[in-house]
C-alpha cells in the first residue's frame, strides 16, 4: 500500500495535523555539492531526529565525485556537526541515519548509472522497507534540470509500480521567460505536474507561512487589507552579504532574477492574494497566481519612471571594509549586473486599484533584513492639529528575517499636561511568545514534499507569471546597458540615491528598518 498523503485527506490538506511522513527513499543527485552538505542533509538528519521521518528511510546520494559510503558519511556528519546550532550529533540518531545512507559515484548523463539507481531502489525497498516511494531531489547545475529528468523517465523511474515517485527542482528555474516554458515543456514529457516541487525555500520559512494565519485567521486586518484604507506596501529585502564567491553564476542573474522573481514575488502574492476557498494546494496556489495576473505589466516607461537598478561598489560592512562587486571573483570589471533592484509594482483589481507596492531587494546593504511593510492611510482628519504633525501614518511590519515577529505602529499620547503624540510600537516576536528556535526552511519543505503536499512548492504558472512580469524590466536594463553609472552605491548603505528619490517623489519614504 503507498502510503497515504495529505492530498488524500482534503479536509486536512493544508492543516497538516499529522506529520509524520510514510517510508521513502531519497535520492539526491549532485551529492557532493554545497546545497547538500548545508542543507539538505542537515535538514533530512533533523526530520529523523524529530522523528517526523520513519526508520524506513533510504538516502541515496549520487555525484560525480568518486568517493565511498564510508567517506560520503563521514562527511556529512561533520556537515550535520557544522550546520547545527550546538556544533554537535546524537550519536543514536546518527548511527541509524548512516546506515540509511549510501553513495553512488554516477553522472546523469549516463543511462548505466540510471539502471544501477533502479538497483539501489529496489534493494532499499526489500531491505529498509521504503514501500517503492521515490523522492529524487535535484540538486544539480540548472542547465541538468531536463537532462536528469529525461534520464529518469528513459529509465523508467519517472512512476512506481507501488508507490509515489515527485521530484524537487531547485532554483533557479530558468533564466528567461522562454528558458522556464521550455524547462516546463521538458520535464512535463515525463512527469506529471502533481509530481514536481519546484522548491523556494522563502516558502518554507515560518513566518512566510505565518501571512496566511495572520491575514485569515484573525477578523480584524482582512477589512483593512485594501485600497481603502492602505496608502502603500513596502517589501525590504535587503543582504549583507555580497555574492559569496558565486560571482559566475550572479553575472548571468542579478538580483532580479536570484530573488525578485522567485522569492520575492512568493512573499508579494501571499500579501495581495484574494482568500481561497480552502487550503488545498490547488486552491491556495490558484488565488497566488490569480493575483500576479492582476499585476500590471512593465513597458520600457514605467521601467524608466518606477524602477532602479544599483551596484555596489567598496564599502563597509560591520566596520569591515569590502570590495565592491566589480572586484569579486568572477566579476567583469566593467559588469553590468544588477546587485539591487526597486520595482513598483501595481495590481490591477478591486481590492488593489492605485496602491503601490514598492519592492526593494539588494546585496551589500547595511543590514540583513526582511520585513513586508503595509502603510496605511493617515486619519482622515487631524483632530489634534500640530501635535500630529511628528507622527508617521499607522504601519503594519510583518518581519519575515531575522528577530521573525509583527510590529504594529500607532500614534499615543505622551504622558505629561500637554497633549504630545508619539509613534508607538506593539510587538509580537517569535521568540518571546513561542520560544525555541525556528525550522529551518529545508526541513518544513523536504517534509512536505514526502507527505505529498506541494502547497509550500511553486507551481508551473507561477514560475511562468513571475518571469513574464520580470522580462520586460531585464530587457529595458539589457537594452540601456551602456547608459548606466555602475557602481552607483556603497556596500554597507541601503542603496542607490535614485531608488530614495523615486519613492520621495510620489510623498513617501523608504523605512530604515
Ligand atoms: C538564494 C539566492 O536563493 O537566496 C542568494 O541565490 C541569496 O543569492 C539567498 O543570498 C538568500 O536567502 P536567505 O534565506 O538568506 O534570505
Amino acid at each position: 500500500m503507498p502510503a497515504a498523503t495529505i492530498e488524500e485527506n482534503p479536509l486536512r490538506a493544508g492543516l497538516r495535523l499529522e506529520r509524520t511522513a510514510g517510508p521513502c527513499a531519497i535520492v539526491i543527485f549532485g551529492a557532493s555539492g554545497d546545497l547538500a552538505r548545508r542543507k539538505l542533509i542537515p535538514a533530512i538528519y533533523r526530520l529523523v531526529q524529530q522523528r517526523l521521518l520513519p526508520a524506513e528511510v533510504a538516502i541515496i546520494g549520487l555525484a560525480r565525485t568518486e568517493m565511498t559510503t564510508d567517506e560520503f558519511r563521514s562527511k556529512m556528519r561533520d556537515a550535520v556537526v557544522e550546520f547545527s546550532e550546538d556544533k554537535s550529533v546524537d550519536e543514536e540518531v546518527w548511527n541509524s541515519f548512516a546506515q540509511a545512507m549510501q553513495y553512488m559515484p554516477g553522472d546523469i548523463h549516463n543511462p548505466d548509472d540510471f539502471r544501477k539507481i533502479r538497483e539501489l531502489l529496489e534493494q532499499s525497498d526489500r531491505e529498509r522497507g521504503t514501500q517503492g516511494n521515490r523522492l529524487f531531489y535535484l540538486s544539480l547545475a540548472p542547465e541538468f534540470y531536463a537532462d536528469a529528468i529525461k534520464q529518469l523517465g528513459e529509465a523508467a523511474l519517472t512512476k512506481s509500480e507501488h508507490g509515489w515517485v515527485r521530484v524537487i527542482i531547485e532554483k533557479p528555474f530558468g533564466n528567461s521567460l522562454e528558458s522556464a516554458r521550455e524547462l516546463n515543456r521538458q520535464i512535463l514529457q515525463h512527469l506529471h505536474e502533481s509530481q514536481i516541487y519546484r522548491i523556494d525555500h522563502y516558502l518554507g520559512k515560518e513566518t512566510v507561512q505565518n501571512l496566511l494565519v495572520f491575514r485569515f485567521a484573525n477578523g480584524i486586518f482582512e477589512p483593512l487589507w485594501n485600497r481603502q484604507f492602505i496608502d502603500h506596501v513596502q517589501i525590504t529585502n535587503a543582504e549583507t552579504v555580497g555574492v559569496e564567491g558565486r560571482g559566475g553564476y550572479y553575472e548571468k542573474a542579478g538580483v532580479v532574477r536570484d530573488m525578485i522573481q522567485n522569492h520575492v514575488f512568493q512573499v508579494l502574492s501571499l500579501v495581495a492574494m484574494e482568500p481561497p476557498a480552502t487550503l488545498g494546494s490547488e486552491d491556495v496556489r490558484d488565488e497566488k497566481v490569480k493575483a500576479l495576473h492582476s499585476a500590471r505589466g512593465f513597458t520600457p516607461e514605467r521601467v524608466r519612471a518606477e524602477c532602479v537598478r544599483g551596484q555596489y561598489g567598496p564599502g563597509a560592512i560591520g566596520g569591515q571594509p569590502v570590495p565592491g562587486y566589480r572586484q569579486e571573483e568572477g566579476v567583469a570589471p566593467n559588469s553590468a549586473t544588477e546587485t539591487y533592484a526597486m520595482v513598483t509594482m501595481y495590481f490591477d483589481n478591486w481590492r488593489w486599484s492605485g496602491v503601490p507596492f514598492v519592492i526593494r531587494s539588494g546585496k551589500r546593504l547595511t543590514k540583513r533584513v526582511t520585513e513586508i511593510a503595509i502603510q496605511f492611510k493617515a486619519a482622515p482628519h487631524p483632530l489634534f492639529g500640530a501635535a500630529m504633525e511628528q507622527i508617521a501614518p499607522n504601519q503594519l511590519i510583518v518581519r519575515i528575517q531575522p528577530d521573525e515577529g509583527i510590529t504594529m505602529r500607532v500614534a499615543a499620547k505622551v504622558p505629561g499636561q500637554v497633549t504630545r503624540i508619539r509613534d508607538v510600537n506593539m510587538e509580537f516576536r517569535y521568540g518571546a511568545s513561542f520560544g525555541g528556535k525556528l525550522a529551518e526552511a529545508y526541513e518544513r519543505l523536504i517534509l512536505d514534499c514526502i507527505l505529498g503536499d506541494s502547497t509550500l512548492y511553486a507551481r508551473k504558472d507561477m514560475t511562468e507569471r513571475g518571469w513574464e512580469l520580470v522580462m520586460p524590466i531585464l530587457d529595458e536594463w539589457a537594452e540601456r546597458g551602456a547608459e548606466v553609472d555602475f557602481p552607483n552605491y556603497e556596500a554597507g548603505s541601503w542603496g542607490p540615491e535614485e531608488s530614495f528619490k523615486m519613492l520621495e517623489s510620489q510623498g513617501r519614504h523608504w523605512r530604515r528598518p
